[in-house]
């Protein structure tokens, strides 16, 4: 039997009625969106991937936060923020209570433009077992790949959707695909005037002179809830922490650097364009004890 969980959003936006949660379980392996929905022909649409660890949904109010940023970025009604968190709760202890605790799962929360033509927004949130990232949090082999577009760009182009955690993810797949041919593990976009960026599906952390940097987000990337807790483990250690603009020359010459985002936790890079880092493993390895232990 299929171990994930799925849940309708029925009522994506808005209110529901008095007794009526707003979300429906429903059947995994059976079908359940409409061909002509937006977000299958247009990736018009947003999404949130939330780590739940020892039945914790990590981060959730942060999460939601960034699915209405998303959404109102693509001019999308904003989302039920109850309906979404009490599905996300119901949707976990659904998973649990027939697979048992099940240790780092993740919630996968989808909000699309909905079926072509009614004017009304899809939704759907699905629970299931993360994949095993032992390996990524122990090394990353990291190429920068150049975005193609300036660090302004939100400013400037706001319908290019930079910082919006849209659906239309194919441009970041066919970069990790390039990072794959170039024999690494990941990348670090660069802006086309040269400041370094996030990752494909994570933010990076920059360790420099004793201080601990992350590229600011007025550049058109995602605010990382990760990284938000990346931030709090080093402060808590004595460590300065800030956000700026980092170029890429700054990047290159860090001490050490990780890519961090939800469910993978703090991967550290051992070698960025093939110059190798060092790793402190003791270090890290505290890190992701550190996330993995956040009940909220
Ligand atoms: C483009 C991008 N940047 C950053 C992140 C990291 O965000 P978070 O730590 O909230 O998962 C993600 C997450 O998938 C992402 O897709």
């Amino acid at each position: 039997m299929t171990r994930a969980t799925l849940l309708t959003i029925t009522v994506p936006t808005g209110e529901p009625a008095t007794g009526d949660p707003g979300f429906a379980l429903a059947d995994f392996d059976a079908a359940q969106v409409r061909i002509t929905d937006l977000g299958i022909t247009r990736g018009d649409g947003v999404f949130e991937t939330i780590a739940v660890i020892d039945g914790h949904p990590q981060a959730l109010g942060p999460h939601l936060m960034r699915l209405a940023h998303s959404a109102e970025l693509l001019d999308l009604p904003e989302p039920a923020e109850h309906v979404w968190h009490e599905a996300v709760l119901a949707g976990v202890a659904d998973y649990q209570a027939r697979n048992g605790d099940g240790g780092e799962l993740f919630a996968k929360l989808i909000y699309t433009r909905g079926v072509e033509g009614t004017g009304r927004p899809s939704g759907w949130i699905f629970v299931d077992q993360g994949e095993d990232f032992t390996q990524q949090r122990l090394g990353l082999k990291v190429v920068t790949l150049d975005r193609g577009l300036r660090h302004d760009v939100a400013e400037t182009s706001p319908w290019l959707l930079a910082g919006a955690k849209s659906l239309s993810y194919a441009v970041n797949r066919a970069a990790q695909r390039e990072a794959a041919r170039r024999g690494a593990d990941d990348v670090i976009f660069i802006s086309s005037d040269g400041f370094a960026l996030e990752g494909p599906t994570s933010n990076v952390i920059v360790l420099a002179d004793g201080v601990v940097r992350t590229p600011q987000t007025d550049q058109g990337i995602l605010a990382g809830t990760t990284q938000a807790a990346v931030f709090a483990f080093f402060a808590e250690r004595g460590y300065p922490t800030e956000y700026r603009h980092i170029t890429a020359e700054e990047l290159a010459a860090a001490d050490a650097l990780w890519l961090v985002s939800s469910v993978r936790q703090a991967g550290p890079i051992t070698h960025l364009d093939g110059r190798e880092y060092p790793v402190d493993a003791a270090l890290t390895a505290d890190l992701n004890r550190y996330l993995l232990s956040r009940t909220h």
